[in-house]
């Protein structure tokens, strides 16, 4: 059997396949590990289970080259030097992260690690998480090297912002920043050096960064709101020809996979309990009820048919995890676009796909807080 260079264990899903082929792209012969069967076989089909702005061409690309290899068997590993980690890193039902799902993995692994590997995380890790690793992989007598690499693309631009956005690479040693820098070299980005927990706490300060961004915006619509005013009026005023406040985002469902998960990872590592992201939770986790209750207060919602467009956690997405569209679903088999636009008495917009914009609206009862149907309205 051939060596690999890399191996993404992980490698089906929204970072590791991304990745992955970008690795590949880049002339490593990469393997893709996934414990996920049913998915290595779509993939090795040629087919990308999710949307990913140009992946599925690179992927028909790459495959004849022979330079993906792709197996549910971490067997694969025994083949390769460098290790990339990239699985899902939940948050558990007491809103704690599950550190466990390392453990888990690393037993899985540990048989076929080498001496003198490099093992990347790639997943957004609880702070800590990188050092107990290498802990775990020393005590279990291998000489490896552990670094922490976030992944900092955005769903459906990885591609482009793999080879764009500047890797972090938090290392405790010089040996482990080399063999990173090495690794992420072909894809011709910046190379940003720290710890392992200067690195983890970059990442995670950043989403809940994002998230918070997303919270104000909310309680800004709010309030506005609640006054009578228009907040489309509001915003432009806000905005217009005014630099220092042109980040302001627009209201809207603020959820997915990793915003809402990261503040609560956060705030779980801070011993305050981080009051300023709990409340960033409160709002934007509230913003489905504040609808709700608003409608309500003007006509019981009883009795009426509401359509709700979109189900996905943001605009031109397909992946639905984590979205506040859900808990107002009461039947899981959903209808065509046109039906519930013909059926529903009102609508109301909970993702901004960009096919909502030519919808024919005129006279409909429609809330829409992204403002993608036209002026935002509730
Ligand atoms: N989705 C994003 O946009 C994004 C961006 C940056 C960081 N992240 C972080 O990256 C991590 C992964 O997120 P994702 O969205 O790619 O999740 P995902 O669920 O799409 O992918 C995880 C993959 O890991 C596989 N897997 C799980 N356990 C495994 C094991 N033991 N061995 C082999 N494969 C295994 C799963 O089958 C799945 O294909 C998370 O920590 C997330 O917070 C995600």
């Amino acid at each position: 059997m051939d060596p690999l260079d890399v191996v993404v264990v992980g490698g089906c899903g929204h970072v590791g396949l991304p990745l992955a082929l970008s690795l590949a792209d880049s002339g490593y012969r990469v393997g893709i590990d996934d414990i996920d069967a049913a998915k290595i076989e779509q993939v090795r089909s040629g087919s990308v289970p999710f949307l990913e702005n140009g992946a599925e061409a690179l992927l028909r690309e790459l495959l004849p080259s022979g330079r993906l290899e792709l197996s549910a068997d971490p067997g694969l590993l025994a083949r390769t030097d460098t290790v990339i980690l990239v699985i899902g890193t939940p948050i558990d039902e007491f809103m704690n992260p599950s550190v466990r799902v390392f453990d888990k993995v690393l037993d899985d692994l540990v048989p076929h690690l080498k001496d003198g590997s490099l093992v990347v995380l790639r997943s957004t890790v609880f702070p800590g998480t990188t050092e107990t690793v290498e802990r775990r992989l020393r005590a279990a007598g291998l000489d490896v090297e552990v670094v922490f690499c976030p992944e900092r693309i955005a769903e459906g631009h990885a591609l482009e912002e793999m080879r764009s956005l500047p890797q972090l690479i938090g290392a405790s040693s010089d040996r482990g920043f080399d063999k990173a820098s090495r690794l992420f070299k072909p894809l011709g980005v910046s190379i940003v050096r720290t710890t392992p927990l200067e690195a983890e706490l970059a990442k995670l300060l950043t989403n809940t960064w994002r998230y918070m961004k997303f919270a104000i915006a909310n309680q800004f619509f709010q309030i506005a709101h609640r006054s009578g005013v228009d907040y489309n009026n509001v915003l432009d005023a806000i905005r217009r020809d005014y630099p220092r406040a042109a980040d302001l985002p627009g209201p809207g469902l603020a959820a997915g996979p990793c915003l809402l998960k990261d503040t609560m990872q956060l705030s779980a590592f801070t011993p305050d309990h981080f009051p300023m992201g709990q409340a960033a939770m409160q709002i934007n986790e509230g913003l489905p009820n504040y609808i709700v209750d608003t409608l309500n207060s003007r006509e019981p919602l009883a009795g009426r048919t509401v359509g709700i467009l979109g189900m996905a956690f943001k605009g031109e997405s397909d992946d639905p995890r984590a979205s506040l569209s859900y808990p107002y679903v009461q039947d899981p088999s959903f209808v065509p676009l046109e039906k519930v636009v013909a059926d529903s008495d009102i609508l109301i917009v909970a993702a901004p796909h960009k096919a909502y914009r030519k919808l024919e609206l005129k006279g409909r009862d429609v809330v829409d807080v992204w403002g993608i149907t036209g002026p935002i309205r509730l």
